[in-house]
C-alpha cells in the first residue's frame, strides 16, 4: 500500500525485470544476444553455440561445445509418455496445441524445482530443447499420416530437425539457412511468450510446465502465430498482380497486415533483414517465385503507403519473411509456429534460469474498475 500504482495497457513501456539474455533496441532496429548483434551471430555462429551462450552466459570453448553437442544429440529420443500424448491427438489438431500438451508431458517425470541447483536446471533445459525439436517433427509427420523418423545423433540440430521432418538428409545450404533462422528466433527480451514463461516459472513451477505455458502464448496470431498467417494472407491474395490493390484496401479499411508492426521496433526488425537476404538467395534457385513476389509487393506497398502517414513506425517484423523461407524448404504453413518454438525454447529456458538466481514471484496489481459496494441479490429476485 502507499505505492504509486502505474497503469499501462498491455504493459507497454513497463520494466518488469532485469535480464542480460538479450536486448531489443527498438529505435535503432538492433537486437543483441548478451551484447553480440544477431547479424554477427548469424554470420559466424551456429544455433548450438548460441544456445550454449544463452544458457551459460559465455561462449563455449571447443571442448565445451563438443560436450554440449553430445548432450543435445543424445537427448533427442522422446519418452514413451510424450509419444503417447502426441499419438492421442487428432490429426485435425493444430500442432501448437499438440506441442503444448507434449511439452507438459515432459514434466511427468521431472523432479520439483531446486532453484539452487542451476547445473541440474541447465541439463533439464538441454533435454527439453533437444526433445522439443523431435516432438515438432513427430507431430508434423503424424498429421501428414507419415511414420516417425528417429533422430540421428550424427547431425546438427538444424540438419536433424529437417531430416526428421522430411525423412531425407537436407543439403548443406538449406541446413545452414535453417540453422541461421533458428539463431534469429532464439530470443527477444520480454516478448509475450518469454514473459509467460517467466511468470509461470516465478511460482517455482517446473521448467517443462513453464515452457508449455510459453508455447500457448507463442501460438497466438499477434505473436508467433503471425508467421502462419502471413502465408495465409499471401495465399488469399492469390497472385502478385493483386497484391498492391489488396494492401491499399487493407490500409483503407484499417485491417491488420500480418508480419507488420511491433511493440518495440520503430524501424525494420533486424531479423527480417537477415531472413530476406537468405530468402532472396534461395528463391533465385527455385522455379516457383509467386509467394515471394506477392509478399515483396505487400512489403514495398506497405512501407511506401504507411510512410506517407502517421503510422510510418509500422515496419515488417520477423514473421513476415520466415514463412516464405520455410515454404521453399517444403514445410507446411501450419508447422511454421512450432518451428519458432524449436528455436525460442532456448530463450525461454535461459530467461528462467537467469530469473531463478534471484527469484521473486510475478504478481502485478490491477486497476479495479468494477463496483465497490454492490449487494448480493437472491436468485428469485433477479431479472
Ligand atoms: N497492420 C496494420 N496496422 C497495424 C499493424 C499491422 N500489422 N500493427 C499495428 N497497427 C496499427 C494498429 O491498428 C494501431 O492503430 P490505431 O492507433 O489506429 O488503433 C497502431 O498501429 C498501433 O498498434 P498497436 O496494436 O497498439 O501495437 P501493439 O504494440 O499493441 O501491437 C503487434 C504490436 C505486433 C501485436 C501488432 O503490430 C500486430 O498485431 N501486428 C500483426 C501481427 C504480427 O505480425 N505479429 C508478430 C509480432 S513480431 C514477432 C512475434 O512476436 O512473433
Amino acid at each position: 500500500m502507499g505505492e504509486d500504482l502505474g497503469f499501462s495497457k498491455g504493459l507497454a513501456g513497463v520494466v518488469a525485470d532485469a535480464t542480460s539474455v538479450s536486448q531489443v533496441q527498438g529505435e535503432d532496429g538492433r537486437l543483441i544476444y548478451r551484447g553480440i548483434s544477431i547479424e554477427e551471430l548469424a554470420e559466424k555462429s551456429t544455433y548450438e553455440e548460441c544456445v550454449y551462450f544463452s544458457l551459460y552466459g559465455k561462449m563455449p570453448t571447443k571442448n565445451q561445445l563438443t560436450k554440449f553437442n553430445t548432450e543435445l544429440r543424445h537427448n533427442r529420443v522422446l519418452p514413451k509418455a510424450v509419444e503417447a500424448v502426441i499419438a492421442a491427438a487428432p490429426r485435425s489438431a493444430h500442432p501448437m496445441a499438440v506441442l503444448q500438451a507434449a511439452v507438459a508431458a515432459m514434466g511427468f517425470d521431472e523432479q520439483p524445482v531446486n532453484l539452487k541447483n542451476e547445473d541440474a536446471n541447465i541439463h533439464n533445459a538441454i533435454k527439453i530443447i533437444s526433445q522439443l525439436a523431435t516432438a515438432v517433427a513427430h507431430i508434423s509427420r503424424d498429421r501428414r499420416g507419415l511414420s516417425h523418423i528417429p533422430p540421428n545423433t550424427e547431425m546438427s540440430h538444424a540438419e536433424n530437425f529437417l531430416y526428421m521432418l522430411h525423412g531425407k538428409v537436407p543439403n548443406k545450404e538449406e541446413a545452414r539457412i535453417f540453422d541461421v533462422a533458428l539463431i534469429l528466433h532464439l530470443d527477444h527480451d520480454f516478448n509475450a511468450s518469454t514473459f509467460s514463461a517467466r511468470v509461470v516459472a516465478s511460482t517455482e513451477a517446473k521448467l517443462s510446465l513453464s515452457i508449455s505455458a510459453a508455447i500457448g502464448a507463442l501460438s497466438g496470431p499477434l505473436h508467433g502465430g503471425a508467421n502462419e498467417k502471413v502465408l495465409e494472407m499471401a495465399d488469399g491474395i492469390g497472385a502478385p498482380e493483386h497484391a498492391k490493390e489488396w494492401v491499399l484496401n487493407a490500409i483503407a479499411t484499417k485491417a491488420k497486415v500480418m508480419g507488420f508492426g511491433h511493440r518495440v521496433y520503430r524501424t525494420m526488425d533486424p531479423r527480417a533483414k537477415v531472413l530476406r537476404g537468405m530468402l532472396e538467395k534461395l528463391v533465385a534457385t527455385k522455379s516457383d517465385k509467386s509467394t515471394y513476389e506477392t509478399l515483396r509487393i505487400v512489403h514495398d506497398t506497405m512501407i511506401e503507403e504507411l510512410g506517407k502517414t502517421s503510422k510510418d513506425y509500422i515496419w515488417p517484423n520477423v514473421d513476415f519473411w520466415s514463412g516464405s523461407l520455410y515454404r521453399l524448404m517444403d514445410i507446411d504453413s501450419i508447422d511454421f509456429t512450432p518451428i519458432f518454438a524449436v528455436s525460442r525454447v532456448a530463450g525461454w529456458s535461459s530467461h528462467i534460469i537467469e530469473m531463478w538466481r534471484d527469484n521473486r514471484i510475478y504478481r502485478p496489481s490491477a486497476k479495479y474498475v468494477g463496483p465497490t459496494d454492490a449487494k448480493y441479490q437472491d436468485i428469485k429476485n433477479r431479472k
